[in-house]
């Protein structure tokens, strides 16, 4: 017998199945419920009942994560007939879609390429890359895949998470300060960067590189990202473009930077 009562086998009301539906007013539920735990029978109710999940299905997108990257695109304006653009955590290719739709990819100059340490079902005309964005060779392999500099770098990286908000957080963190080590390396002047981060914005740290090297910050929510999720997004643009020698020599000074000019992680 399941036991979808939401009461379990000790008789006390627990948080799964009918009272999860209840208190969040989730109407539909997962046919099977049997051996699933806890989470993952919230996880379920939620996907059968987000619209945007249903609507990035019919769309024909890979993930819901295409329609965050399209709604803060309507908004910003980003991507661009025949830019360049590399995805940092690109599987399962949401935001590839995405990207070379908008970037004309194909039809256009446009260039794209996407890294993630997962297997990503191919686009038509994009250089996709399996393994870690962090190794000191992905930004060679990218450069000469894109055959220069980009117009933009998108990251929905994401670590997996533990549960433990103060290691997620610091996990989180550190995929952002990758990225933005990342972009500042291979950015056209003029360039932008999305990414994903935490709830409560960017580090302040981290804030700060970015409005010394771009024109703009601000952070975005778009409605696509759950609101009870810790998740948001910070978008810096107008790359004020490498070499800016003096912001340099003041990072290496308060340590930010060792002496060849690298960021610090
Ligand atoms: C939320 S998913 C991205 C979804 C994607 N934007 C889409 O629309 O399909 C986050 C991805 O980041 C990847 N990731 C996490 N750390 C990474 C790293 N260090 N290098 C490359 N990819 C990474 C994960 O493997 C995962 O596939």
């Amino acid at each position: 017998m399941v036991d979808q009562s939401g009461y379990g086998k000790s008789g006390k009301k627990g948080p799964s199945g009918r009272s999860y539906r209840n208190a969040t007013g989730l109407t539909r539920q997962p046919k099977k419920m049997r051996g699933r735990k806890v989470s993952s029978q919230r996880w379920l109710t939620r996907q059968l009942n987000d619209p945007f999940v249903a609507q990035a299905k019919a769309r024909g997108f890979r993930s819901r994560a295409a329609l965050k990257l399209e709604q803060i695109d309507d908004r910003y304006q980003l991507l661009q007939s025949g830019m360049a653009i590399v995805d940092l955590g690109c599987a399962p290719g949401g935001w590839l879609q995405v990207s070379s739709i908008r970037t004309k990819l194909g039809a256009s100059r446009a260039r794209l390429v996407g890294i993630d340490l997962l297997e990503t079902e191919g686009i038509v005309g994009a250089n996709i890359f399996v393994g870690d964005m962090t190794n000191c060779n992905m930004l060679e392999k990218v450069r000469s895949a894109i055959g220069g500099a980009a117009n933009g770098v998108l990251s929905d990286m994401a670590a997996d998470t533990t549960g433990h908000r103060a290691t997620d957080h610091l996990r989180t963190t550190a995929l952002l300060e990758a990225a933005l080590d990342f972009a500042l390396d291979i950015l056209n002047p003029n360039g932008f960067f999305l990414a994903k981060c935490f709830r409560g914005g960017a580090e302040k740290s981290l804030l700060d590189i970015m409005q010394r090297n771009f024109k703009m910050v601000r952070h975005v929510k778009p409605a696509a990202s759950r609101l009870e999720s810790v998740e948001s997004y910070v978008l810096a643009s107008g790359f004020h473009g490498r070499g800016c020698a003096e912001d340099i020599a003041v990072d290496i000074a308060v340590g930010r930077r060792d002496a060849s000019g690298a960021l610090i992680i």
